[in-house]
């Protein structure tokens, strides 16, 4: 019988990927997103053993809901790859309490109830799973003007350990895959900031990311969904705790 993959955020960028790698792997997928629109389209995309769900990672119950509808439509869950974030330029005076809560609801809530959700989900179907999680280069290293996104990304790292240890023991792997820089709207976003901020244009917003690739070219959606597809896969049972970066050759840990 085939396996369900969630993965949340999947209605574009790196999340439509994932879903599009892990679908052509044989999962049956469901495409999480708080954007029903995006969402809808890309399930009808990848095909009928594709559905399309809308939550807001950040919202504990939604994504309560979503595991349930999902485990409802295809009996079973298996891997819940928790990729949903935000990454808005944060100058550090520039950030409010409302945008700290908002960044860190997301891209740190969003991990937490994905993992809470979908180890509950394990453990009442009698087995074990995977659970993947987003992080980025910018949580391996301090990026400049991302205060909020790259400090919430050192978190997901920080909680992908923890979950690994806590959940082992019970068939639970937990890893995450970092990126560098990414063609995805969100990428194209920071970049026009970031040259915004300058004064710059996009090209040389994306430059600044894209000047210290060793290999010189900025990433494809796909060269990350093909590292998540590992961490999905069994060859990657003996696994747990780690980040795998997949960047180029940017950052060296
Ligand atoms: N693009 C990059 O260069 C890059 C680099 C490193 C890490 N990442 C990480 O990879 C993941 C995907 O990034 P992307 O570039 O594809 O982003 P993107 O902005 O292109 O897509 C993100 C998707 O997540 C959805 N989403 C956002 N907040 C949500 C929420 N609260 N609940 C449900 N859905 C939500 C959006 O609607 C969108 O469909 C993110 O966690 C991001 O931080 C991206």
């Amino acid at each position: 019988m085939s396996k369900v993959a969630v993965v949340t955020g999947a209605g574009q960028g790196i999340g439509f990927a994932i879903a599009t790698r892990l679908y052509n792997d044989g999962f049956k997928v469901a495409i999480v997103d708080y954007n029903e629109e995006t969402a809808k389209k890309a399930a009808s995309t990848l095909g009928e053993n594709a559905i399309a769900l809308k939550a807001d990672v950040s919202d504990r119950e939604q994504v309560i809901a979503a595991i349930d509808a999902v485990i409802e439509k295809f009996g079973d869950l298996n891997v819940m790859v928790n990729n949903a974030g935000v990454a808005p330029t944060t100058p550090i005076e520039t950030i409010t309490p409302e945008l700290f809560h908002k960044v860190y609801n997301i891209n740190v809530g969003g991990i937490l109830w994905g993992t809470q959700t979908a180890t509950a989900a394990f453990r009442k179907l009698g087995h074990g799973g995977k659970i993947i999680n987003a992080t980025s280069q910018a949580g391996v290293v301090g990026n400049p003007n991302l205060m909020l996104y790259s400090s919430s990304k050192f978190a997901v790292r920080g909680m992908t350990q923890i979950a690994a240890r806590d959940l082992a023991e019970e068939g639970i792997t937990v890893n995450a895959y970092a990126p560098g820089i990414v063609k995805t709207p969100m990428m194209f976003d920071i970049a026009h900031q970031v040259g915004k901020n300058a004064g710059k244009d996009d090209e040389w917003g994306m430059n600044t990311f894209a000047k210290d690739i060793a290999m010189k070219r900025l990433s494809e959606p796909e060269d990350v969904a093909n590292v998540v597809g590992f961490l999905a896969s069994k060859d990657s049972d003996y696994i747990t705790g780690q980040t795998i970066i997949v960047d180029g050759g940017m950052q060296f840990h």
